[in-house]
């Protein structure tokens, strides 16, 4: 019967399969479908609307709720035949007849009364309901309240008993036991005097809006804003703040900043605070002025004087300076010996050199001089006089077996610079002299007597000496002809050294 229709319009299908489906099966046996399924069939099929075929359910269904059996048959559509509710009810598909309200009368007349439509109530229908645990307001009122102990409003709406408002000067509350809205006049409060002290704010006498009491009120009037701007010092930064009704303006410390007789100095900037110090500001900052610490070292100073020096502290300077108190000598072996101003020194293991240190004006000059030895030959001495001199540079002795003569010693003559050709004899008076201790009866005493080897007849002597620039001088020399021992006071032993008086008579010569 159906065979063309399915064919023809799968909509027709789903609609069909549902009414023929177990979930109606509890009417099948009530309600005729066949009728349904026709009109399903022509709706759907030749009016081509598709969403008709859950009319023609719809139909079925609403003839089985009147024959008492509610269906929950639009879960099984997959949506197609939804139905719509607003947001704040919720769709039961076999929801009552007549919905409880929080109106009792009509509870009463409608639901719990017994008469002629007490039948009906046994009828359950799809329809949107108020969700569980809400009650519908009214039978003409779509809302649905939490609660049925409210007091319905003037303007339609409605609220919960013992809920207190003010309105229109007022005071109102819905009545616990009679849910009805009394209002009476409200009584004004005596308030606790207003204080309107921060800067700017005055005192205002209004009107409350809703319990129309007189009351005060703390505005602002910029007109009793002190204008003035304060000028921060040195260090201080002026910071705004918005106080309740004025500009509050305070100078703060700046944080960035290190303070040094009034001024202002940037992290890393030099401050010139101790004349000996370098002072830096740091960046460390100070707990309590807030402000950057100035951090000072002291000026390194070069402490380490070269030898001879001593470093000295100067009056008004950061830093002394190395004052020479001593001369210098550079030795040999490359150690330096300092020696004081006015004294001789003579370094150990050398004691024929001798330094003296002589200050002139701020200048130390060191002098040197060096002893010059006469010959010493030890296997000429007579043994036992070997001695050193005084200074311990030289060794001396009395020469065994010589008795007082001339001796002589070649030597090259010197004069000016100007020197002679080859050696040249030169004479001395050396050698023993008797020296005897004898008994005077006259002087009734020791006597002593002593001699010297001495010159005693002389020549003198002319001789050239070649002088580097070609010329020629006349050179005198003192030449001994004989010695002798001389009698004279006995006080040391010793001897006449070489006798030569050079007594230069200087003749410039050219020579060819
Ligand atoms: C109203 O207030 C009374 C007393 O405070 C209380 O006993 C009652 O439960 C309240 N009723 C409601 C609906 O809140
Ligand atoms: C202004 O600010 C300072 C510091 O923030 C505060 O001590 C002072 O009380 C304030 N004054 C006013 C009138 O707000
Ligand atoms: C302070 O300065 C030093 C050197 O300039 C730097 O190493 C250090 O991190 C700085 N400390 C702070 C707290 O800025
Ligand atoms: C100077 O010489 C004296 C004596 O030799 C010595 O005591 C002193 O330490 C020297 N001072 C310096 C600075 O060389
Ligand atoms: C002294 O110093 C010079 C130059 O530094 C060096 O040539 C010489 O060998 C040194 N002499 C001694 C004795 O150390
Ligand atoms: C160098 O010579 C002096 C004197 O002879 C001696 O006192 C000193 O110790 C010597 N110094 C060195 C480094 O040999
Ligand atoms: C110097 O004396 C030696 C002998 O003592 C003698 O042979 C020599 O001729 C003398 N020379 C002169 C220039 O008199």
């Amino acid at each position: 019967m159906f065979n063309d229709a399915f064919k023809l319009c799968p909509v027709f299908l789903l609609t069909i399969n549902l009414i023929f489906s177990s979930i109606f099966e509890a009417c099948h046996k009530i309600i005729d479908y066949n009728p349904f399924v026709v009109a399903c069939e022509f709706d759907v099929c030749h009016m081509h609307i598709d969403d008709i075929g859950c009319t023609s359910i719809q139909t079925y269904a609403d003839a089985c709720a009147q024959a008492g059996i509610c269906i929950d048959w639009r879960s099984g559509t997959k949506g197609l035949c939804d139905f719509k509710c607003p947001s704040h009810k919720v769709y039961k598909a076999c929801g009552p007849l007549v919905e409880h309200t929080c109106d009792s009368w009509y509870n009463q007349k409608f639901i719990y009364a017994v008469n002629e439509f007490s039948e009906m109530l046994n009828v359950k229908l799809e329809g949107c309901y108020c969700p569980d645990d809400t009650f519908l307001l009214s039978s003409n009122s779509n809302e649905c309240v939490p609660t049925c102990e409210i007091c319905r409003l003037a303007n339609g709406k409605w609220t919960k008993a013992n809920t207190t408002w003010i309105e229109d000067c007022k005071e109102c509350i819905c009545e616990e036991d009679t849910l009805q809205v009394t209002c009476h006049h409200v009584f004004c409060p005596t308030l606790p005097p207003l204080s309107c002290d921060e800067e700017g704010q005055i005192k205002v006498p209004v009107t409350d809006t809703d319990s129309c009491c007189p009351i005060e009120e703390c505005r602002c009037d910029s007109n009793h804003c002190s204008s003035d701007v304060p000028s921060c010092p040195v260090g201080y930064t002026l910071q705004s703040t918005q106080g309740v009704c004025c500009h509050n303006y305070s100078c703060v410390p700046k944080t960035n900043v290190c303070v040094f007789n009034n001024h202002e100095y940037q992290v890393g900037d030099q401050v010139p605070m101790k004349s000996c110090e370098t002072c830096i500001c740091g960046n460390q900052t100070d707990a309590r002025s807030q402000w950057h610490i100035i951090e000072c070292q002291p000026i390194p100073c070069e402490t380490h004087c070269p030898l001879g020096y001593e470093y000295q502290i100067l009056a008004n300077k950061c830093c002394g300076k190395c004052v020479q108190i001593n001369c210098t000598v550079k030795l040999y072996n490359n150690s330096t010996h300092t020696i004081k101003p006015g004294t001789i020194w003579t370094p150990p293991g050398n004691p024929c050199v001798k330094y003296e240190c002589v200050k002139i004006a701020n200048q130390f000059i060191t002098v040197e001089a060096k002893t010059t030895c006469p010959p010493y030959k030890p296997n000429e001495c007579i043994p036992g006089t070997e001695t050193v001199t005084p200074d311990g540079c030289c060794h001396i002795c009395i020469l065994k077996g010589r008795p007082c003569s001339v001796s002589t010693t070649a030597v090259q003559l010197e004069s000016q610079g100007c020197h002679s050709k080859g050696p040249v004899n030169v004479t001395s008076c050396s050698g023993a002299c008797g020296t005897f201790t004898m008994y005077s009866t006259k002087m009734r005493s020791l006597q002593h007597s002593c001699s010297c080897c001495q010159e005693l007849a002389t020549t003198e002597r002319q001789i050239q000496l070649f002088c580097p620039d070609n010329t020629e001088i006349t050179y005198t020399y003192t030449h001994i002809d004989a010695c002798g021992c001389l009698k004279s006071e006995c006080s040391v032993v010793g001897r006449s050294e070489m006798v030569t008086t050079p007594s230069p008579k200087k003749s410039h010569r050219r020579r060819r």
